[in-house]
């Protein structure tokens, strides 16, 4: 039978899937937590990377290499750059770059290296479950490209010039990574972001404010997934 991964980079984004799932199985491994489970009969294994690329990295090859996931589903919050999106909204990466990868000074375009790509897109059947999700619970489910770098923005200089060089929709810090190692892996996976500010000024004060509700939004919605996924 398959194994889900679904991982979120802080506690509050993995907390509200604990709560849910049976049989829960603690391994410490590689300065982290993993937690195998069940639900609905369906096998996961669960953990948070920590914050930044790196450590997203790390746990997202964990999981498909030690724990034998063959799907990954990463849940957690975002800041919107579309202005379509408010607080606690939901947004699905059809794709993902890295907005803070820079060799321009070789001539080459943002978020790219050598035999990599700008983007990464995600699973389309999964994105397509999220659809099916979404229609059933009568959700509003945006899709766009996300992109993720090593800085929490609270700028709107920043911010725009993501938006310009990416037509990216919304933000965060884990994404793009977790795109490379599962597109490396040729393991499908899933990014859902519920936002918890909007990258301006006033995100540290949103981000704390919203992490826990917008957190628990995603987490909720992934949980209706793992249900429609096909054993
Ligand atoms: N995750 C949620 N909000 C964010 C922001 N403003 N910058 C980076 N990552 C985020």
């Amino acid at each position: 039978m398959s194994k889900i991964a679904i991982m979120g980079a802080m506690p509050e984004e993995i907390e509200p899937l604990l709560e849910k799932v049976e049989n829960i199985k603690k391994t410490e491994y590689g300065k982290n937590s993993y937690y195998e489970a069940t639900y609905r009969g369906k096998n996961i294994v669960i953990a948070y990377s920590k914050i930044g690329k790196v450590f997203a990295s790390l746990t997202a090859t964990i999981l498909i290499e030690k724990f034998g996931c063959d799907r990954l589903l990463f849940s957690g919050v975002a800041g919107a750059i579309n202005p379509d999106l408010n607080i606690g909204d939901l947004i699905i990466a059809d794709a993902l770059c890295q907005h803070d990868l820079d060799i321009t000074a070789f001539g080459h375009p943002h978020g790219f290296v050598p035999e990599g790509e700008v983007c990464i897109a995600t699973d389309k059947s999964l994105r397509d479950i999220a659809k099916k999700v979404a229609e059933k619970n009568g959700l509003i489910l945006k899709e766009g490209i996300i992109a993720t770098g090593d800085q929490f923005v609270a700028s709107t200089d920043r911010k725009d010039f993501i938006s310009s060089t990416f037509q990216a929709d919304a933000l965060e810090m884990e994404g793009a990574s977790v795109a490379v190692v599962c597109d490396a892996l040729n393991v499908p996976f899933f990014v859902l972001r519920a936002i918890s500010d909007s990258a301006n000024d006033e995100a540290g004060m949103d981000f704390d404010a919203f992490l826990e509700s917008s957190a628990k939004i995603s987490a909720e919605f992934i949980l209706n997934m793992v249900e429609s996924i096909e054993p």
